[in-house]
C-alpha cells in the first residue's frame, strides 16, 4: 500500500491526506472543484505544528501531488479513499469511474458516514473490492475507523484494507453486519435529534446543550462509552442494579428520536446560537483548540488504558 488516490479533498478527504502524509505514504488528489485545493493547502499549513507535536515529523510535500482528473488520480494506486458528499447517486457514479480506470484489484474505500456498502457497489467494477472505511474529523488526529463491507466484498480486500489502517495507526472496528449509519453515527445522531426538539422547543440554547455533554457524560465517554459507564451507575451489583433501577424509565417519554422539522427559525437559531459560543473565534482558532486538546486526551487515553 504506497500509492494512495484521494478523491474529493473537502473536510474529510484533506483529514486522510494529513494522515497518509503524516506516516509518510505517497497521495495523488483529485477535487472537481480546483478552488478545494486552496483549502487542502491552508489546512496543510495550519496543521504544521499538530503533525509535528502528534506524529514528530514534518508533511514531505513531494509525497503530495494533485492532479485535473479522476483516471490520471488513481491509475497507478493501491488504495483509492472516496470523499465526496453524501449522496448515494454521485457517490455510485464515481465510485464507477474510480473502478473503471484502477487498477482492479486496488481497494476503494468510502468514507461515506451511513451509506451502505451494497448500495455503493451496484455500478463498481469488481465491486468484491469495495468497501466503507469511516472515518471521524478530524481524521489526522481521531483514531477510529470503522470498516464495513457489502455483500459482494470479499475477506481477502477487507484484511488487506484493515491491516492498512491499522499500520496508519488506527484503531479499526469492523462493522459485522452493514446498517445504515453504522455504529457510531447512529449513536451521534440519536443524541443530534434530542438536541434539535430541545432548542426547537425553547428548553435550552446551543451552549446550555453542549455544557451538558461536554462538562459531564462526555468527559466520561472518552474513556468508557455509554455501556461501561452505566455499569459503573448501578453501584456494587453494577449493570444488574443499573437496568433494575433505571429500566423503567425507558418507557418515560425522556426521548423523542424522530427529528424535528429543519425549520428556517430553528436553523437560525442553532446557527446563531453556535456563533456566540464560537466567541468570535474563527474555524481555524476552533480547530487548532481541538486539535491541542484532542492530542492532551490521546495521550490521557493511553494512561488510563481499560
Ligand atoms: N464532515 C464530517 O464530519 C464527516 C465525517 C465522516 C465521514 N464523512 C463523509 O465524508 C464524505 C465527504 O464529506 P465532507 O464533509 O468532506 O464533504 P465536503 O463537502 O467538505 O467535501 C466534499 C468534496 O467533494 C468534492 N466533489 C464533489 N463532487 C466530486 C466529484 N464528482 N469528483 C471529485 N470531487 C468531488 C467537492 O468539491 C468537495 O471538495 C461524505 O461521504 C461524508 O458523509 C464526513
Amino acid at each position: 500500500m504506497k500509492n494512495i488516490a484521494v478523491i474529493g479533498t473537502g473536510v474529510i478527504g484533506t483529514g486522510w491526506i494529513l494522515r497518509f502524509l503524516a506516516n509518510g505514504i505517497k497521495v495523488k488528489a483529485f477535487d472537481k472543484n480546483s478552488r478545494q485545493i486552496n483549502f487542502l493547502k491552508a489546512e496543510i499549513t495550519r496543521t504544521n505544528l499538530i503533525i509535528k507535536k502528534l506524529y514528530n515529523t514534518k508533511i514531505n510535500f513531494k509525497n503530495l501531488e494533485i492532479v485535473d482528473n479522476i483516471d490520471e488520480a488513481v491509475k497507478n494506486a493501491d488504495l483509492i479513499q472516496e470523499n465526496v458528499p453524501e449522496r448515494l447517486s454521485l457517490k455510485k457514479d464515481v465510485i464507477k469511474n474510480i473502478s473503471k480506470y484502477s487498477p482492479t484489484n486496488a481497494i476503494i474505500a468510502s468514507s461515506s458516514s451511513g451509506l451502505l456498502p451494497s448500495d455503493l457497489q451496484s455500478k463498481c467494477i469488481n465491486p468484491k473490492r469495495l468497501i466503507v472505511a469511516h472515518p471521524f474529523n478530524p481524521v489526522y488526529i481521531l483514531p477510529l475507523v470503522e470498516i464495513v463491507k457489502g455483500k459482494k466484498t470479499t475477506n481477502l480486500y477487507l484484511n488487506k484494507a484493515k491491516k492498512f489502517y491499522q499500520k496508519i495507526k488506527m484503531k479499526t472496528l469492523f462493522v459485522e453486519k452493514e446498517l445504515p449509519g453504522f455504529l457510531s453515527d447512529r449513536l451521534q445522531e440519536a443524541l443530534w435529534r434530542e438536541g434539535l426538539h430541545i432548542v426547537n422547543d425553547g428548553y435550552a440554547s446551543t451552549k446550555d446543550l453542549d455544557e451538558a455533554i461536554t462538562y459531564g457524560p462526555g468527559m466520561r465517554w472518552a474513556l468508557m462509552g455509554t455501556f461501561l459507564t452505566f455499569h459503573l451507575a448501578g453501584g456494587e451489583m453494577g449493570m444488574k442494579h443499573m437496568l433494575d433501577q433505571f429500566g423503567p424509565a425507558l418507557k418515560l417519554p425522556w426521548t423523542k428520536l424522530k427529528s424535528p422539522k429543519l425549520s428556517k427559525k430553528l436553523k437560525e437559531k442553532i446557527i446563531k446560537g453556535t456563533k456566540q459560543q464560537s466567541n468570535n473565534h474563527s474555524i481555524k482558532d476552533l480547530s487548532n483548540i481541538r486539535d491541542n486538546f484532542l492530542i492532551d486526551l490521546l495521550e490521557l487515553k493511553k494512561k488510563y488504558k481499560l
